[in-house]
């Protein structure tokens, strides 16, 4: 089990980030979309990370060509997509586990889908179960909840769905069914999830159309165009050092090239109603928008609710927890219940990390409050939990910190400690 220890800041810093890691969300519907397209697709700065290139490794499973150059990945997609012989390792990504679901339900075949023994045990009938309104044959522990998936592919019929959940894995999911559907689909939620498969299916030529929560989505009648894409930052990588700079007198940070998705950057904006500056500059628009987010400190942090629009900011809410503890009142996250079925159930991750550093919380049901003041030297465990022990490595900054159990950093940023090794010392 490796560890790292990190020590205080020492100096204030003015940091460009060029190298965020890559978006994990796009990077697994790029592995993912293109096997919908007949051409080959084409990914620059597709991720790195241990999720994300399992979910690229089922994708050769599944009978593309894969040519890697560095980041630079060509998709070459079968005509047909062909019955593994083995089983499809998720690893640890709920994303792959659940997007691959909703896309090989309509595949002729049989499918088992598996992972780490953190994903066989988080919640998959959230999935499964609509799926198997529509036709699709799936099975798995605990009467179909737990993997090992699965699958037996076949036809799939259309429905209309609203979900009990704002997710955008189930939501994703149950678009890739609807493509293999035998008419119209519809699909409903609360408040809009994160949108970057009806973005990028619309940008292949698909017929997705949104209006208000409801979205509508065709059958395929054809493949779609392929993917030609640059993978944006991902603002959930980048956000752990935005707490940074809003934490450490003086300091800046800039986030290059990363998403603008609305979706996608709401805790930056609690992190600016909390007193941090931060400025948007958008300079492209690819499938979505692409450019530079720039988080100065501006002074002590203040305390904040959260509780609308959970999942636009569910990824950040650890290191948005990091930030309140330094803050000068009570803050609370309320509405917050999927925290619990996460890479590690996050309400107690945060909360036990926080109070062996020192800082008071109250933890309830759907979320929990977090008393402001000093986060002291501790050692933390994460979980196994990437989100995690990158947070925790951030609270490092204010009085050091060691965390255990680093290795699941892979999963979604390895060049992690590289960067904040540029601010603070680190050793491992
Ligand atoms: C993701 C959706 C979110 C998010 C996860 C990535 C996606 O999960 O937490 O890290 O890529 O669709 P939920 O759909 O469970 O909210």
């Amino acid at each position: 089990m490796n560890k790292a220890i990190i020590k205080p800041i020492s100096k204030e810093f003015n940091l460009i980030c060029e190298d965020i890691a890559p978006d994990k969300s796009i990077s697994h519907r790029c592995a993912m979309f293109s096997l919908l397209s007949d051409k080959p697709s084409n990914i620059s700065n597709f991720l790195l990370g241990e999720d994300t290139l399992n979910s690229l490794a089922i994708t050769a499973q599944l009978g593309a060509i894969v040519k890697r150059n560095g980041s630079n990945i060509e998709i070459i997609p079968p005509k047909y997509l062909k019955e593994p012989n083995d089983v499809l390792d998720c690893g640890n990504a709920g994303t792959g586990m659940r997007l691959y679901a909703g896309l090989l339900s309509g595949i002729n075949g049989s499918f088992v889908l598996s992972g780490d023994k953190y994903l066989r045990n988080r919640p998959m009938n959230r999935v499964a179960k609509p799926l198997r309104e529509i036709g699709a044959k799936i099975d798995g522990r605990e009467n179909g909840n737990l993997a090992p998936l699965c699958i037996r592919g076949g036809e799939l019929k259309s429905f209309r769905y609203k979900s009990p959940i704002d997710s955008a894995q189930v939501k994703s999911a149950l678009i890739l069914a609807g493509l293999r559907g035998d008419s119209k689909s519809y699909y409903q939620e609360n408040e809009l999830s994160r949108d970057h498969t009806e973005r990028m299916l619309r940008g292949m030529g698909a017929s997705i159309n949104s209006v208000d929560n409801w979205i509508e989505i065709e059958p395929l009648t054809k493949p779609l165009d392929p993917l030609n894409i640059t993978v944006p930052a991902d603002p959930s990588s980048g956000f752990f050092f935005a707490v940074a700079s809003a934490i450490t007198p003086n300091a800046k940070v800039v986030i290059k090239n990363v998403t603008l998705n609305p979706t996608r950057i709401e805790a930056y904006k609690i992190l600016a109603r909390m007193g941090a500056k931060i400025d948007y500059i958008q300079k492209d628009n690819l499938y979505e928008p692409i450019g530079d987010i720039e988080v100065s400190y501006n002074g002590k942090l203040h305390s904040i609710t959260v509780e609308d629009n959970i999942s636009w900011l569910i990824d950040e809410l650890p290191a948005l927890s990091i930030a309140m503890a330094l803050s000068n009142g009570t803050s609370e996250i309320k509405n917050a219940k999927e925290l619990r079925v996460k890479e590690s159930d996050r309400i107690s991750s945060v909360v036990s990390g926080l109070n062996a550093c020192g800082v008071k919380t109250i933890e309830v049901e759907d979320g929990y409050s977090v008393i402001g003041g000093d986060i002291k030297y501790s050692t933390i465990n994460s979980h196994g939990d990437h989100r995690i022990a990158m947070s925790f490595a951030i609270a490092g900054l204010i009085n050091g910190m060691t965390i255990e159990d680093i290795d699941c950093i892979d999963t979604s940023f390895p060049n992690f400690f590289n960067i904040l090794s540029q601010i603070t010392e680190v050793s491992k």
